[in-house]
């Protein structure tokens, strides 16, 4: 009983896979739903997929007879060699043209690899970022594919639909080549990282600077989420700074400050490091976690180490509406080093990556979704090879216009002695990027002085001199000081 009714197939029946699986089939495709552990399938059948028109399958080669050609079959599996081994079942069953879409959390260099090696057999490979979390994989998520382009056009039809919707329009476009979707959703959840951390910074100054109360705060968000910096993340903190537990406290408060990670934030911090683009926010976002889990060694350092005890005297509602401000420019600074990531990726990889479709993207089913990214769409609409978003005309507005009170909650920080990395590094980053001059000249006449590096004059790029430095004689050579 195997006739070829099927729509699309999806292994892996753990809860993200049975939620794509039943916004698939409310969205009028018929499932095909397998897993390694033939039980899962059968009680799958039985239980969330009761009356729908979701088919189970009990073997590879069952799920693949189950399916329309050109066949396509989505992963929900462990990244990993759980990718590679559910590859090689599928192989022997499937035919040219045939479409494999990872759906997990794999990393993008995994994906360009299976890219290239299932269009060497004729097949076509996705890697799709897929965002929302459980509730948006069964109401409808971002969704970020990238891989064998001409996959598109038989995916596009059903994962437009099944993905989260902003003013009508899909959460999901084509990322661009090879490993670009998982790339993209990689750099997202770096993204994350960012704005958590921004967020944290701006709770930390307002409940030990200004001195507000977590109600006060609350409501400080509840205001700011109807601004510029509208968003899903304020929106849920605003809940959880006023949440009281059931002695009638406030939980937050009483949540043990290490922060976890899962590794996908490092992964955008080491992908910057290799590519040599300053994506200094997230590099923060993550050390500030890796400092906070240091909980023991911060207790102990905390009775030794002193720090400035100053109280706020100024004005706190003018210093509030500079914390939003702070906050903004901060965000703008991460997006903008996020999208000079992806530039960079794009030249080296040979992606041509649809930036605009990015923010599209990520403006609704997904953690870091607000109306920011509308703005971010628009200054792609408007310049699709627009080098830089500091230089689009809105963004350059926006932070000229928060610059003055980013400053002064940077510099009031500093002074009470509240760390602000990612506020902080972004205002740093944007000084240097807007600079005609940078002090990179000493570093280069260090370098020439010990290692004999060579230099290049302001006015002559392109000549490499070195000068004898000490006049002491001696050759200091390159191959043996490498700074
Ligand atoms: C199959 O089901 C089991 C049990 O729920 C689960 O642990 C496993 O991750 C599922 N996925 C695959 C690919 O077998
Ligand atoms: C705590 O700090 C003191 C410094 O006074 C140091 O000697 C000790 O090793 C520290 N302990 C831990 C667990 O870090
Ligand atoms: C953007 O750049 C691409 C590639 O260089 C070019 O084909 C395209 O015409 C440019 N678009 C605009 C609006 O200048
Ligand atoms: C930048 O902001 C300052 C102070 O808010 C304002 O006076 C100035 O006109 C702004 N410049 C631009 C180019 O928008
Ligand atoms: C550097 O200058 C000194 C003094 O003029 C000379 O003795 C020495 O050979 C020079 N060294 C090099 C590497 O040119
Ligand atoms: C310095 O290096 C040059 C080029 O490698 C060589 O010709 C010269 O003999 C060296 N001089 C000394 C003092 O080692």
């Amino acid at each position: 009983m195997a006739e070829a009714v099927g729509d699309i197939g999806l292994i892996g029946l753990a809860v993200m896979g049975q939620n794509l699986i039943l916004n698939m089939n409310d969205h009028g495709f018929v499932v095909v739903a397998y897993n390694r552990t033939v039980e899962k399938v059968d009680h799958f059948l039985a239980n969330e997929a009761k009356g729908t028109k979701i088919i189970g399958a009990h073997s590879v080669e069952e799920l693949c007879k189950k399916l329309k050609r050109p066949r396509r079959i989505v992963f929900l599996v462990k990244a990993g060699s759980a990718v590679d081994d559910f590859i090689k079942q599928l192989e022997p069953f499937l035919e040219k043209g045939d479409i494999i879409i990872d759906g997990g959390n794999s990393e993008y260099t995994d994906s360009r690899r299976r890219t290239k090696e299932l269009e060497a057999k004729g097949l076509l490979f996705v890697g799709c970022g897929v965002s929302g979390g459980e509730e948006g994989a069964r109401y409808g998520p971002s969704m970020m594919p990238g891989g064998s382009v001409a996959a598109w056009p038989y995916i596009k039809p059903i994962f437009q639909a099944i993905a989260a919707k902003v003013d009508g329009e899909p959460c999901c476009d084509w990322v661009g080549e090879d490993g670009a979707g998982h790339f993209v959703k990689m750099v997202h959840n770096g993204i994350e990282y960012g704005d958590m951390q921004l967020i944290a910074e701006a709770y930390h100054i307002l409940r030990d600077v200004v001195g507000l109360t977590n109600d006060e705060m609350s409501q400080v968000l509840a205001k700011w989420n109807k601004g510029v910096l509208d968003s899903f993340l304020i929106e849920i903190t605003s809940e959880i700074l006023k949440y009281k537990d059931e002695k009638g406290e406030y939980l937050v408060e009483k949540i043990r400050d290490t922060a976890g990670q899962k590794g996908t934030g490092k992964w955008t911090a080491v992908a910057a490091l290799e590519f040599g683009i300053p994506v200094t926010l997230i590099g923060e976002a993550v050390f500030a976690r890796c400092l906070s889990s240091l909980k023991d060694e911060r207790v102990n350092a905390s009775k030794h180490l002193t720090g400035p005890k100053l109280k706020f005297t100024g004005d706190k509602q003018k210093f509030i509406d500079q914390i939003s401000q702070a906050l903004y420019a901060s965000k703008i600074i991460s997006y903008a080093q996020g999208f000079m990531l992806f530039r960079e990726a794009a030249k080296q990889l040979n992606w041509k990556l649809n930036n605009g479709g990015i923010a599209l993207m990520w403006r609704g089913g997904c953690i870091i979704r607000s109306a920011f990214l509308g703005d971010i769409k628009k200054a792609f609409d408007k310049n699709e090879n627009l080098s830089n978003l500091l230089l689009d005309d809105f963004f350059k507005k926006a932070i000229n216009d928060s610059q003055a009170g980013w400053r002064d909650v940077v510099a009031t920080a500093v002074q009470h002695g509240i760390p602000v990395p990612a506020m902080s590094s972004a205002l740093s980053f944007y000084d240097g990027f807007r600079l005609e001059r940078l002090p990179a000249n000493l570093l280069q006449a260090q370098r020439d002085y010990f290692g004999a590096h060579t230099y290049e004059l302001l006015d002559a790029p392109g000549k490499f001199l070195h000068t004898n430095w000490t006049g002491r004689g001696g050759n200091v050579s390159s191959s043996t000081y490498q700074a």
